[in-house]
């Protein structure tokens, strides 16, 4: 059989982590291309995945050859849109990391490039993909829930602000939580309410226990010097149709409510959350109830997506049946142009303190004029 040929931009943390552990299982892969501007991590990546003659760079241009199929980008935010265009430009599909982008013209030109090349653009959103996600998102079609007119999207860590690489660095990623573990939590909740059309949103962001080094954290105390983005973001996020979402996204926050990559979703029918579990709630024969799925498959945990290798193992099992053209995308990037669009307008939001118009309310100009 042909293999499919995979090269990565990008050797570090989440390629290591996710990516290179799931597409080393699979046998119609093969790892041919690997880049980093640190030269040593390509190289390292290369020797334990790749394949013998493989393509060890520091210039992605060098993996855009016919000799590669599939481009993994898989950097620092602020490159994700020109190393996803310049791939899709070249012919390859992509499967860039989240957040798709730092900004929404960053996205709209990754969608447009993807249209042109005639190629797949996918997003590495893999709590999509978790059991209990797919559950719900079943229930969710199914119109179970009924209307969802309330959503809260939670990414809250107590002490968990990533002091490798360059997460604390606004001009490598664009911004902290909200872009980081936030990116993932609104993606869940919009595509579990299946709600692409944002109105209004207002933001808030936190800077105050960065201030300081606080060695509880989980990954070691933070320089305060470097830490250039917020702690702790929190927004509203009114839609087209009157639904309200709100959004909790921290690194740091004095609270013992903590959970991540969670959606809380409030319908006509029947309510959800992810608590301790997922858990559906709502009203039958007169009585309240409580109803907790068992996700183990039955006894038989092969069938369970609950681990992170289990995710990304399911992420690039359906990014390959995208490319070989037998289903679409899971994770499309229509649908995460919009995650962009929300948090760059939460962002402008919490630095102008007024909200940010996304769409005209039906039959009227919003006070405050579109989003600019
Ligand atoms: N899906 C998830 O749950 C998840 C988890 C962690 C990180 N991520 C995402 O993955 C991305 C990378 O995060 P990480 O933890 O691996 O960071 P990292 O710092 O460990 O690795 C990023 C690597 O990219 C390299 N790089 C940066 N710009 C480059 C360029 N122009 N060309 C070639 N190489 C370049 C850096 O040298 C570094 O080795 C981020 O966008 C992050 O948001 C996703």
């Amino acid at each position: 059989m042909d293999k499919w040929r995979v090269a990565l931009i990008g050797c570090g943390g989440i390629a290591h982590g996710k990516h290179l552990p799931a597409l080393a299982a699979r046998e119609d892969v093969k790892l041919v291309g690997f880049c980093d501007l640190e030269l040593d991590r390509a190289r390292r990546a290369a020797v334990q995945y790749g394949t013998p003659d493989a393509i060890v760079t520091t210039d992605y241009r060098a993996v855009l050859t016919p000799a590669v199929d599939i481009v993994y980008v898989l950097t620092t935010n602020d490159a994700h849109a020109a190393l996803s265009i310049a791939a899709l430009e070249a012919g390859k599909h992509v499967l860039c990391e989240k957040p798709m982008a730092v900004t929404s013209a960053e996205a709209e030109a990754m969608v447009a490039a993807a249209k042109t090349a005639g190629k797949i653009l996918t997003v590495g959103f893999q709590s999509r993909f978790r059991a209990d996600v797919q559950y719900l998102k079943q229930l969710c079609d199914a119109g179970e829930l009924g209307h969802i007119y309330f959503a809260k999207a939670l990414a809250v860590r107590r002490r968990g602000v990533p002091t490798w690489g360059s997460f604390l660095s606004r001009a490598k990623q664009g911004g902290g939580p909200l872009i980081d573990i936030g990116s993932h939590a609104l993606d869940l909740t919009l595509w579990l309410m299946n709600n692409y059309a944002p109105r209004v949103v207002m933001g808030a962001t936190h800077h105050e226990l960065a201030r300081e080094p606080h060695p509880a954290n989980a990954w070691g105390p933070w320089d305060p010097a470097a830490f250039t983005v917020e702690e702790a973001a929190f927004g509203m996020i009114q839609m087209a149709n009157g639904a309200t979402i709100l959004l909790e996204a921290t690194w740091a926050l004095n609270t013992l409510d903590v959970g991540e990559a969670q959606a809380v979703l409030c319908g006509t029918k029947a309510g959800a959350d992810m608590k301790d579990g997922l858990r559906i709630n709502g009203e039958h024969h007169g009585r309240l109830y409580t109803f907790t799925p068992e996700m183990s498959g039955g006894g038989v945990a092969f069938f369970a997506a609950r681990t992170p290798e289990d995710t990304g193992r399911l992420e690039i099992e359906h990014f390959l049946r995208a490319v070989r053209g037998e289903a679409e995308p899971v994770v499309k990037p229509e649908e995460t142009l919009v995650v962009t669009r929300i948090l760059e307008a939460l962002y402008q939001s919490a630095e102008r303190g007024e909200p940010v118009f996304l769409a005209s309310p039906p039959g009227g100009t919003p006070h405050g004029g579109p989003a600019s």
